[in-house]
């Protein structure tokens, strides 16, 4: 069956399409172009606005704007439950999983002097704040490697001095212990490309002091001038709030497949709620505002009647410290048996700003069958696809590895990415309505062809774009 009878229906497919019936209970035939266009005129992209407003600012978070969901922090325990207040009301089946030992980390911003003048930095994720300003010379130590064959600090002293580092390698973790172990009493880590570097060490560790990153410009131009022989004397600043052994949650509702459907499956739409310490209105309020419209649009007891598969919305907490939440949503999956019972994954992040959609796997050995579904879809309703590419760096990847087919959504590319203006005026309402009606015909159509879609279906054997894409 054509599938551009869908969402923009005209009348005359709408009658093609008449004669052809899958299953009673099914989207299928004379009412689907009915349904689909009923969900279509249903659809608020007001309500969408209005929930990433309410999760990026305000309301939630009066005397705290700046942080609006940081994992681990208060913000992101109010998202969670104002999540889970929405999903009661739509009456779907909730539950809301604490995921412990979460170390909360907010950034409050760096500053680095060379011989008196300003020098751009930015804190590394868990790195220790001085106690006012740390002072010293600063020091070149390459690629900050200690193993069998390299040991960069041989010949430097670095006691009661200031480590300056070049990226790559070995992980800035590594980097900042090694240096701390020969005596440092800070690190400044510059890029290995140009611009900033935006990393993280990984956890809250007390043999790492004071650890900042550089642009490539300003780290290239400090060796070459300690290459000449230059002292440089230097001086940072860093301060930090944590939350040591804090938690965070995973927020579940789900609507339950009609219940003459035999053994169904079921199809995770997902989104994480966490922030970095920004307001978030892209990344990712704007994915989990559209789960939540469209939790509100599939829990009608019209749709939820001929539903064929299980609807669970997951918000995830905790993404932003490395896939916390989503790695432990799928750990509990594959432990109770149930992940194979999951037949795909829908992922949506930063889906409210950028020119154009596109999607990502993990990488090109990922089963591809939902990103597939998700590339017909944006096709078949006429959107312009920016293409595929691969990518780690979301929810999606933890199903992936756990075997589950799945697709990582998004607009790109959003210039805000992370910084203090990722707010809600940047959120284009176009975006976030062709990211809603993408994800609700990939459920229509994945519903009405229950069989050949997700059940049995047959590998498109096709060349992905093996690339990570761009981020600003
Ligand atoms: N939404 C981003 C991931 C992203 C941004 C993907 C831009 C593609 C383009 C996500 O919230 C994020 O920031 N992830 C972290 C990685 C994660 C494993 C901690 C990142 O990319 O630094
Ligand atoms: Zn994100």
């Amino acid at each position: 069956m054509n599938k551009k009878k869908k969402l923009f229906s005209i009348a005359a497919s709408a009658v093609i399409a008449a004669p052809i019936i899958f299953t009673t209970s099914s989207f299928a035939g004379a009412n689907a172009s009915g349904i689909q266009s009923k969900l279509e005129r249903q659809l608020s992209v007001n309500r969408i606005i209005k929930d990433i407003e309410r999760l990026s600012m305000d309301e939630l978070l009066q005397d705290n704007k700046d942080n609006a969901r940081v994992t681990g922090f208060e913000g992101e325990h109010e998202a969670a439950n104002y999540i889970l207040g929405q999903f009661n009301n739509l009456g779907l089946n909730t539950e809301m999983r604490t995921i412990n030992n979460i170390d909360g980390f907010i950034d409050e911003g760096a500053t680095c002097t060379v011989n008196g003048t300003n020098v751009t930095v930015k804190t590394m994720t868990y790195s220790q704040s001085t106690t006012g300003t740390v002072e010293g010379e600063l020091v070149y130590a390459g690629l900050g490697r200690i193993n069998d064959k390299d040991n960069d600090f041989k010949d430097v002293d670095l006691n009661g001095k200031i480590a300056l580092i070049k990226r790559g390698e070995i992980s800035f973790a590594e980097k900042a212990k090694n240096a701390f172990a020969n005596g440092a009493i800070g690190v400044i880590i510059y890029n290995k490309d140009p611009g900033m570097v935006n990393g993280t060490l990984g956890s809250l560790d007390d043999s790492k002091g004071p650890t900042v990153g550089m642009a490539k410009e300003d780290g290239d131009s400090l060796v070459t001038k300690l290459k000449a022989g230059e002292t440089i004397n230097t001086s940072l600043q860093v301060k930090t709030l944590i939350k040591p052994n804090s938690n965070s949650y995973n927020v579940i509702g789900e609507i339950p497949a009609h219940n003459n459907s035999k053994d169904p499956k079921t199809i995770v739409i997902g989104a994480h709620f966490d922030s970095v310490s920004c307001p978030g209105a892209n990344d990712n309020a704007s994915g989990t505002a559209t789960i939540l419209e469209l939790a509100k649009l599939l829990s009608q007891p019209e749709i939820k009647d001929k539903l064929q598969y299980n609807v669970r919305f997951v918000a995830f907490g905790a993404e932003e410290i490395g896939l916390i939440g989503s790695d432990e949503y799928v750990a509990q999956l594959v432990e109770s048996g149930e992940a194979k019972n999951i037949a795909g994954m829908i992922n949506l992040d930063m889906v409210g700003v950028g020119e154009n959609l596109v999607t990502y796997n993990l990488n090109d050995t990922s089963d591809h069958k939902v990103t597939d579904i998700a590339e017909a879809s944006i096709k078949e309703l006429g959107y312009e696809y920016g293409g595929h590419f691969n990518s780690g760096s979301s929810d999606h990847a933890p199903f992936e590895d756990a075997g589950i087919p799945s697709v990582f959504i998004q607009f790109s590319k959003d210039p805000y990415y992370h910084t203090d203006e990722d707010t809600v005026d940047k959120v284009d309402p176009q975006n976030i309505y062709k990211t809603s009606m993408v994800v609700l015909d990939m459920i229509m159509d994945i519903n009405d062809k229950k069989q050949d879609k997700l059940n049995n279906i047959v590998k498109v054997n096709k060349v992905y774009e093996n690339q990570e894409m761009p981020r600003k």
